[in-house]
């Protein structure tokens, strides 16, 4: 619900669980005042009264004695009016002055959604409150959107830049939302940082005074931070407290700001990454920035995350694939790497049929001149030396034994050593005279340019229509390091970032709008790229190069801050395991990788009979709970975080009728004996039975006295499946 009162010139905006409000002050500027717990029109008075009243406002008749913008809790921050503290929108106009100050000119509110064409964004809404301020010391207009659902936790926000003068501007700095908190010195700061292999975890600490950035200057949205703030009350935990976060729906080179200032307030802001940014604004020419996602909870990070989580599914999400059944994959990737030919790929095809697998992927090294990482990208077609008879042979072994086929694809990639790059050195991405960088032996092409996406369009759409392939893996191994194009004059460079990722956008709307039937998992060296933007294209993500039973718990369990369970692509490998060396058993590696679309990364045909067994058993097992897994609830219990000892969350269904807990210990211990976990989100009224414990309770007896944790391996796992009788 969006409403505006006359008379006190303010905004409220209510969805699930939160309100948000804001007016135009005495000065003309938009002023926030609340976000929050839900609040009632009524109250919006004496808010008014609060912010309207003379510490908070600059008074427009003795602007220069009385207090200035610096002591105003803005809605958009701006720069130069005696605000110290940074501005949301820095805007050069033609003669070098970057001043500004956003004054009120209309507003509208609508019904829906704005569709922002070329980007991802929120694909539905109830209402939309469009607030445009106009810049009085450059030639620019600023619509700031914000659109509400009332079965939603998430007001999704972002801001369009328009010159409407004669003259070209320059955009410095283009931030998609700002809002100033108050009692800066209350909050901690939730980011969710790592690296290749251990993306996302979790780390809250104090906000400090001063300005702090969360970023990424690589081109990608990155594994080392992803774009998504939490800001957490004190005393907020995983199920009380109030807590705030913002996931940016973008997947470039972001930031997310807060600036605890001296005035006691917090402001959090961010979009684009203004770091090397500029954008060159003609007359009539607008620039629309990346939605961001805000959210709120009351009652904690679980409850945050389930608010996400339901966001994602129901308003980003591709829909036709956000609740079908996932594919059960088996991937090659771990099994043979670059080495092999169909002697190789067949065995493992027949014992992925025999076993209850449904779709084979055939990951890196099927194309050009490919066995190794130093070759090859930017050729796609087959390598028919290694796959004699082409990908042909491999669908038609697949098809005989009944499974679907995928295949591995690295688009915004060239290597030096192939055809394309013979036929083409300019795609790529470099400046001459320097040596460009190569990363995993690979440089990025140059996706500003729109020929150099079409040309990967054309070559990929050609491989989709001429085989019978059902799921696509979009893989990216690297970030940019060098944002140059020739192909942009030099006032034009800062543009190089947000170009680039709006090539992928354009390459991923066109390949997944015209192949509407195949099913793309994203990839990024992992889960370099897990965010929104991504998941608007690809209903799920490969959440991580390690697969290590034990470094999942981590993994997921950092990543299910931001997206549901059914985005995060986990599979069964190997032990020792490839990347951690562990021996973990192969029931607890199943146990992790069934809270997600599972799969598996191994060499099937090697397996013993036993393991085959238990195989065919975990993927029986796995389409009984894949429903939950889609759509389910999750509730976080304890994590191996920070020296945890074990891992435990279950997922509920919406009505509560069944549940699946998962967890795993990291070490035995001989003094177990009165080990007690207690199951969430259970309704406590109902009685439910554990068939694997022979546990009959109601759900109050189980959130509160818990079930005996048995005693257990090292690294032991377990599954209960838990469902109603009464
Ligand atoms: C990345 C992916 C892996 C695999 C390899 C292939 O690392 O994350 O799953 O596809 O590339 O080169």
């Amino acid at each position: 619900m969006i409403t505006y009162n006359e008379q006190q010139k303010s905004f409220l905006l209510t969805g699930k669980g939160y309100s948000y409000a804001f007016f135009i002050n005495q000065m003309n500027t938009l002023q926030h005042l609340h976000y929050g717990a839900p609040i009632f029109p009524s109250d919006m008075s004496h808010l008014y009264k609060i912010g309207s009243g003379d510490t908070q406002t600059p008074n427009p008749e003795n602007f220069n004695r009385n207090l200035s913008f610096d002591y105003t809790p803005s809605e958009f921050g701006f720069y130069a009016r005696g605000d110290y503290r940074e501005p949301s929108a820095v805007i050069a106009r033609k003669d070098g002055g970057q001043m500004s100050c956003f004054t009120y000119v209309s507003h509208e509110i609508f019904d829906g959604a704005p569709q922002l064409k070329g980007m991802p964004h929120a694909r539905k809404g109830d209402k939309t409150l469009a607030v445009t301020v106009r810049d009085e010391c450059t030639p620019v207009e600023i619509t700031l959107f914000y659109t509400v659902s009332e079965d939603s936790t998430v007001l999704v926000r972002n801001a369009s830049y328009k010159n409407v003068g004669d003259e070209p501007v320059q955009l410095k700095r283009a931030f998609s939302f700002c809002f100033d908190l108050p009692g800066g010195y209350e909050y901690k700061r939730m980011c969710l940082g790592g690296a290749w292999a251990f993306e996302r975890q979790p780390s809250v600490v104090p906000v400090s005074h001063g300005v702090t950035r969360l970023q990424s200057i690589r081109g990608n949205s990155s594994h080392q931070t992803n774009p998504f703030i939490g800001i957490l009350k004190e005393d907020c935990n995983e199920d009380s407290g109030e807590c705030y976060s913002v996931a940016l729906c973008y997947s470039g080179s972001y930031v997310l700001a807060t600036d605890w200032a001296f005035n006691q307030r917090l402001r959090i802001h961010g979009g684009v990454s203004d770091f090397n940014f500029s954008w060159q604004l003609e007359k009539g020419e607008e620039f629309i920035t990346p939605q961001a996602f805000l959210n709120y909870s009351a009652n904690g990070l679980g409850e945050l995350s389930r608010g996400y989580a339901d966001f994602m599914r129901d308003y980003v999400i591709v829909p036709r694939f956000v609740r079908a059944p996932r594919p059960i994959v088996v991937n090659n990737w771990e099994a043979t790497y670059f080495d092999f030919n169909n002697e190789k790929l067949f065995p493992i095809i027949d014992a992925a049929a025999e076993l209850g697998v449904d779709t084979f992927v055939l990951d890196d090294g099927w194309f050009g001149k490919r066995d190794d990482d130093k070759s090859g990208l930017g050729d796609w077609f087959v390598n028919e030396k290694k796959l004699e008879g082409g990908l042909k042979t491999v669908i038609n072994r697949c098809k005989e034994k009944g499974l679907k086929f995928g295949l591995w694809f690295e688009p915004e990639m060239i290597s030096e050593d192939s055809d394309l790059y013979r036929a083409h050195p300019d795609y790529a991405i470099k400046m001459e005279g320097v040596t460009p960088v190569r990363s995993r032996n690979q440089l990025v092409l140059d996706f500003t340019r729109q020929e150099v996406v079409d040309h990967v369009y054309n070559v990929i759409s050609k491989v989709l229509r001429e085989n019978d392939i059902s799921y696509v893996k979009w893989d990216m191994n690297r970030s940019i390091t060098e944002m140059y194009t020739p192909s942009l004059p030099a006032e034009r460079q800062g543009e190089f970032q947000h170009r680039f990722i709006l090539g992928v956008f354009n390459l991923a709307e066109r390949l997944t709008g015209d192949f509407p039937h195949i099913f793309f998992e994203g990839c990024a060296g992992g889960g370099g790229r897990f965010d929104a933007g991504m998941l608007y294209y690809f209903a799920q993500f490969w959440t991580s190069d390690d697969t290590d039973a034990y470094e999942r718990t981590k993994i997921q369990w950092g990543t299910s801050f931001i997206a549901p369970l059914s985005t995060m692509s986990c599979h069964v490998s190997a032990c020792p395991n490839h990347q951690t060396g562990r021996i973990t058993p192969i029931s607890s590696r199943a146990a992790i990788a069934s809270l997600g679309p599972t799969g598996y990364e191994l060499d099937l045909s090697i397996l013993s009979e036993e393991e085959k067994e238990a195989v065919k058993q975990q993927i029986i097992d796995y389409k009984q709970v894949s429903e939950l897994i889609l759509n389910g609830d999750l509730y976080r219990h304890r994590t191996t975080l920070d020296g945890g000892e074990y891992f435990f969350v279950t997922v509920v269904s919406k009505d509560k009728s069944q549940a699946y807990a998962v967890g795993l210990r990291t070490h035995g211990s001989p003094c177990d004996f009165d080990h007690y976990v207690q199951i969430k989100g259970l309704d406590p009224d109902k009685i439910y039975h554990i068939p694997e414990l022979d546990i009959t309770a109601s759900g109050k007896s189980l959130a509160g006295y818990g079930v005996l944790l048995r005693r257990m391996p090292d690294f032991g796992g377990w599954t209960w499946h838990i469902n109603q009788v009464k």
